[in-house]
């Protein structure tokens, strides 16, 4: 990121090399364009080190920045923190802005009347900024009020980048005393009662909590560890008290009812299944190598296998009075989380119904993970287990199930998680008209050997390893793998169960949820010193990955499937 200067009244942008030729030249500062602090940020132009100075738009660019940002694109903030602390020495600090009361700001909370917020003693006017905000229209929810509160629970936000870019939209400061007020509010981390985590993760970001294995350790196991199964998080963990959970179940004719926890333990039979979430979003570090994307930058282990045990949800539905009343009407069951955002929104989606009620969709109101209670981090005391379906379905410290003839409202469910062609853009999107993600397509990837290793020639073979796995209960059935970059194929060996000699019985159709772990011994093609080595899934309905991922980019980075491919240089 470059330091631009934006001039309110010119409406101008510079590249820091013309701010300082203008310095020069007029032996004026800029900062005092309009008589206002204004923002800077980067320039293409600076960045590929051109000396020349522009008029331009500056939207498009600011948009760039905090989809870079959100995306996680870990080089350019860097480079933008250390560019952002040149100009800040560079900058003069003028201004006397006029001092407005929290009241007052409180008024500008609607785009008609305008988008106020206040941050860190001063306000901003960011009315022009909501249609643009890579968050959509959440940001409203802090209309009139202060961000911090939003800041500690996006941490992401808490980056000088994005304090630079809001301090172009600055119109005044906080009265003193209402400033006092807010501190006083803001000293509560809503994180500080998140659990503790494996050291082995690697985590892309602390707040919320998102992390994955080392990719190589999902393989060492069939059933991946708890500790180490990958963890996504959009909010705090909440903190439930086991004896005062109960779980809500609306829609029905009964009313409203609750449930225990005890309750879904001992009144319902306990089914388990063995059964992979994967987060749409895996391997969107391969999609943002193409081109940026907006998200956290999960490499490929946002996915993991586990043992998962509670009530079926069928079971739950039917006991609460489900019956063909309601399902004359209803289409779909929406969950909620009882992790909240500071409005009080829960985290909430919804699956169809016919997944729900289906004796082989295996829903469950899982209650335990592994053989143990549900890890915090992984929604205790209760949550969804929907199998074959995209993890953001699989919610979390689950507090409420309602059946209804629409989809949730919620923004998880509405404006996120949705696939998109690669032509759409963030100017042409229309989350209207995607379908929700619901099973997900046909999945591989190499563990072993890894990106840029070295393999010795004196083996004669390099070892291969990985996982696959399909949504929907597809079982996969063959996985193909290429040393010389997709031009010759072997086809590995499948692990049902991680037991060479008593391979699990093939699951019923339609009801293979677990992943295939795999490998395969390949003989070292004569003279190569570089290997692209190759994996390729099919599942039982003969669907496999496509071969690159520019055909099925998308803004979101979510849905990557293409073959997985990783170099390796012979030594
Ligand atoms: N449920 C709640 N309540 N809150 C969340 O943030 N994240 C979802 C889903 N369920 C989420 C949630 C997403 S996007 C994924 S991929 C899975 O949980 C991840 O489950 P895990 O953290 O147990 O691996």
């Amino acid at each position: 990121m470059h330091r631009l200067r934006h001039c309110r009244g010119l409406a101008c942008v510079f590249s820091p090399s013309a701010q300082s030729a203008l310095k020069l030249k007029n032996n004026i500062p800029l900062a005092s364009c309009s008589g206002l602090v204004s923002y800077c940020w980067g320039s293409r132009s600076s960045h590929q080190g051109q000396s020349s100075y522009y008029y331009s738009s500056w939207r498009p660019r600011l948009r760039y920045v905090l989809m870079s940002l959100v995306a996680g694109t870990g080089a350019v903030v860097a480079y933008g923190l250390h560019q952002s602390e040149r100009a800040a020495a560079a900058v003069p600090q003028t201004v006397s802005l006029p001092v407005y009361t929290q009241e007052e700001v409180m008024k500008h909370c609607s785009l008609d009347k305008g988008i106020w917020v206040t941050y860190n003693g001063d306000v901003y006017d960011i009315t022009d900024f909501v249609a643009i905000h890579p968050g959509g229209n959440r940001i409203l929810l802090a209309a009139g009020g202060a961000l911090e509160p939003f800041w500690s629970l996006y941490a992401v936000h808490r980056q000088e980048h994005v304090q630079e870019i809001l301090s172009g939209y600055k119109v005044g400061v906080l009265q003193a005393e209402d400033c006092k007020k807010q501190e006083a509010a803001n000293l509560v981390d809503p994180y500080s009662t998140d659990p503790p985590r494996h050291p082995a993760l690697i985590v892309n970001s602390l707040k919320p909590f998102n992390a994955e294995p080392p990719p190589g350790l999902l393989t060492d196991s069939y059933i991946t560890p708890s500790a180490l199964f990958f963890t996504r998080n959009h909010l705090p963990v909440p903190q439930v008290d086991p004896n005062k959970y109960r779980l809500k179940i609306e829609g029905l004719p009964s009313g409203t009812m609750s449930l225990t926890l005890n309750t879904l333990k001992s009144n319902f039979p306990k089914y388990t299944v063995i059964a992979t979430i994967q987060c749409a979003g895996n391997r969107r570090s391969d999609m943002s190598k193409v081109k940026p994307v907006k998200g956290l930058n999960w490499g490929f282990a946002a996915i993991g296998n586990a043992t998962w045990s509670g009530a079926r949800l069928r079971d739950v539905l039917y006991h609460c009075g489900f019956g063909p009343e309601v399902a004359a009407k209803a289409r779909h069951v929406q969950f909620e989380g009882l992790d909240c955002d500071v409005t009080g929104m829960p985290y909430g989606v919804s699956i169809p119904l016919n997944k729900a009620l289906s004796e082989e969709g295996d829903v469950l109101l899982a209650y335990e993970m592994n053989g143990e209670e549900l890890p915090a981090d992984h929604g205790y005391p209760v949550r969804v287990i929907v199998p074959g379906v995209a993890g953001a379905r699989n919610v979390k410290w689950l507090g409420k199930v309602v059946i209804s003839e629409v989809e949730s409202e919620c923004h998880w469910q509405q404006n996120d998680y949705k696939g998109f062609s690669p032509g759409t853009n963030w100017d042409t999107v229309d989350y209207k008209s995607a379908p929700a993600i619901q099973e997900l397509p046909v999945q591989s990837a190499i563990t072993q050997p890894v990106d840029g290793s070295l393999v010795d020639r004196r083996m004669e073979e390099v070892n291969v390893k990985g996982y696959a796995w399909s949504g929907g209960g597809r079982e996969v059935v063959r996985v193909d793998v290429s040393v010389d970059g997709g031009k010759t194929w072997h086809v590995a060996k499948l692990r049902d169960n991680g037991e060479d000699e008593f391979p699990a019985p093939s699951p019923q159709p339609g009801r293979a949820w677990a992943w295939k772990l795999w490998e395969i011994a390949i003989p070292l093609p004569e003279g190569a010193e570089v290997l692209e080595v190759v994996c390729k899934a099919v599942d039982s309905s003969y669907n496999t990955q496509p071969d690159s991922v520019p055909p099925i980019w998308n803004l979101r980075g979510v849905l990557c499937n293409a073959w997985h491919r990783v170099k390796v240089k012979v030594n």
